[in-house]
């Protein structure tokens, strides 16, 4: 646990972790790479922003394909992965789980693209605004773990005002209202992704609502 200026108490979440993405990004068929502004930069997180579904083709790898609706979720953490989460696994108000989109009807966990990290959580549902009802069900919602600012995984929970940040610049989201900026630099909310829940399986119903990364929407 740590503390920020403003002694807020933020929970640290197990970090998103390295995948091929920081290895091939410049040849990721999705790629909007920033190639200058990484140099600027120069950090070892790979900085672009996706186009909802355009770049993927059929030689995308499965477990590189973004979320899509009908996909289940599975644990980021290793020992647990493939292993489907249903909402008796969550419990309210406890901090997001960082968790993955896994096609069940082809048996692919979409583990192989840091940009499917999605963070879950259970909240009550009389704190969320009506559009995130919308794609809400019984208070479980689900996010882009990637920082619109500069690509950063989101870890950081702010429990007391159950707000999520961004621990590289301090960005704060809030994931009751769509998952809007409350506090910069970031400019834009997190992409949100629609859920629904059957018989205790959480389903996706659609994929990120917006871009995933920083700068402009891709063409
Ligand atoms: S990368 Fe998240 S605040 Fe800068």
């Amino acid at each position: 646990m740590t503390q920020n200026a403003s002694s807020k108490k933020i929970i640290d979440l197990p970090c998103s972790q390295k995948t091929n993405d920081d290895d091939v990004a410049q040849n990721h068929p999705d790629n909007y790479f920033r190639r200058d502004f990484v140099k600027y930069l120069a950090v070892a997180i790979p900085i672009m922003n996706l186009p909802l579904s355009s770049g993927v083709n059929a030689t995308t790898k499965p477990e590189r394909r973004p979320p899509q609706a009908g996909d289940r979720l599975t644990y980021f953490q290793k020992s647990k992965r493939g292993q489907i989460i249903k909402l008796s696994d969550l419990k309210e108000l406890d901090k997001p789980l960082l968790v993955v989109p896994f096609d069940v009807e082809n048996n692919v966990v979409k583990d192989g693209s840091r940009y499917n990290q999605i963070l879950l959580q259970k909240l009550p549902s009389e704190l969320l605004s009506a559009e995130t009802k919308k794609r809400s069900d019984q208070g479980v919602i689900a996010y882009s773990a990637i920082c619109t600012h500069a690509g950063c995984p989101v870890t950081g929970w702010v429990a007391d005002e159950k707000n999520y940040m961004c621990p590289c610049h301090q960005s704060v989201f809030n994931p009751k209202d769509s998952g809007v900026v409350v506090s910069g630099p970031a400019t834009r909310g997190l992409p949100a992704i629609g859920l629904k829940i059957e018989a205790d399986e959480i389903i996706l119903t659609n994929t990120f609502n917006s871009w995933i990364g920083f700068g402009k929407r891709p063409k």
